[in-house]
């Protein structure tokens, strides 16, 4: 039985349109001169859902910053649905790839949750009855309607990585691209976004050192270490991949079987026979 949520990516087979995303020979220096990616290539498919795995220092949040142009390659190329991430595009960019910043603080500035959600849509143009339903509709995917009154530095972190997870929401992007999602989420908060990440039919590239929710989340999985892909194939073969897994710092909590038969099967629905 396939893992859950696992979808074949239908629109890149069926229709030839371009993938979601196209990353080839992407190099990055930081201005410092420090070498994060070394040529990083990745392709991935129209409503896929692909875990980004990879120790502290790896490059993974350089990666993300790379797919909507905040960073310019230093070597190769990255193109969303077929557009490169280069300057005459960036605004098409920006309204096709939503992210989820790895610090709330990043994407939260205004003086109510309710205008830091409003922000994007309302630069899109979305004005009145339609701006408001897209406000009240994203807090409520992330269950922060009640806070919409509140200034975002009010509140806990948690809090702000909901609110920061709804800014996007609102923008109803083609891609999601999700930088540590689940820090410093309560458990409850944690199983709450993935019910509403595996409700969307969009692409979705997931930075996470949470292993199982990588695996509940994402039918595939690249590991990033070191600035270049390293390993890239189905979740829970990397996870039940001892040796990637030491050689990458990468480890499970404690107690948890990613194998068939181990709790994340029986989360899945799967069956170890
Ligand atoms: N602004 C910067 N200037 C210079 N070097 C940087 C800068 N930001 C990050 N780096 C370096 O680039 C490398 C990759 O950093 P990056 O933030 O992409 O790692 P990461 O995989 O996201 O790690 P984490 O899991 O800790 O979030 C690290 O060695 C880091 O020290
Ligand atoms: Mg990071």
């Amino acid at each position: 039985m396939s893992e859950r949520g696992e979808r074949i990516s239908k629109r890149s087979a069926d229709d030839g349109s371009p993938p979601s995303l196209e990353i080839s020979g992407l190099a990055y220096a930081y201005p410092d001169g420090h070498q994060a990616l070394y040529g990083v290539d990745l392709t991935v498919g129209r409503d896929e859902r692909v875990a980004v795995l990879g120790p502290n220092g790896a490059g993974k949040t350089t990666l993300v910053l790379q797919l909507n142009g905040v960073l310019k390659p230093g070597a190769g190329v990255v193109r969303v649905a077929g557009l490169e991430v280069a300057k005459p595009h960036l605004q098409e960019i920006r309204r096709r790839v939503g992210v989820v910043f790895q610090d709330p603080d990043d994407q939260l500035f205004m003086p109510t949750v309710r205008d830091d959600v409003a922000f994007g849509p309302a630069n899109l143009g979305v004005r009145g009855a339609e701006l408001d339903a897209r406000v009240a509709g994203a807090l409520a995917q992330v269950g922060m309607a009640a806070y919409a009154d509140r200034p975002p530095h009010h509140l806990s972190f948690g809090q702000r990585r909901r609110v920061a997870v709804a800014t996007v929401l609102a923008m109803q992007p083609e891609i999601l691209v999700l930088d540590e999602p689940t820090s410093n989420l309560d458990p409850a908060s944690r199983r709450e976004l993935s019910e509403v990440l595996l409700d969307l039919d969009i692409t979705i590239l997931m930075v996470t050192h949470d292993l199982p929710y990588a695996l509940e989340l994402c039918p595939r999985s690249v590991v990033l270490s070191g600035g270049v892909i390293v390993a890239d194939g189905p979740t829970r073969r990397i996870l039940c991949d001892d040796a990637l897994m030491r050689a990458h710092r990468l480890e499970l909590p404690f107690g948890f079987d990613p194998g068939p038969g181990g709790y994340a099967s029986r989360l899945t629905g799967e069956r170890a026979d």
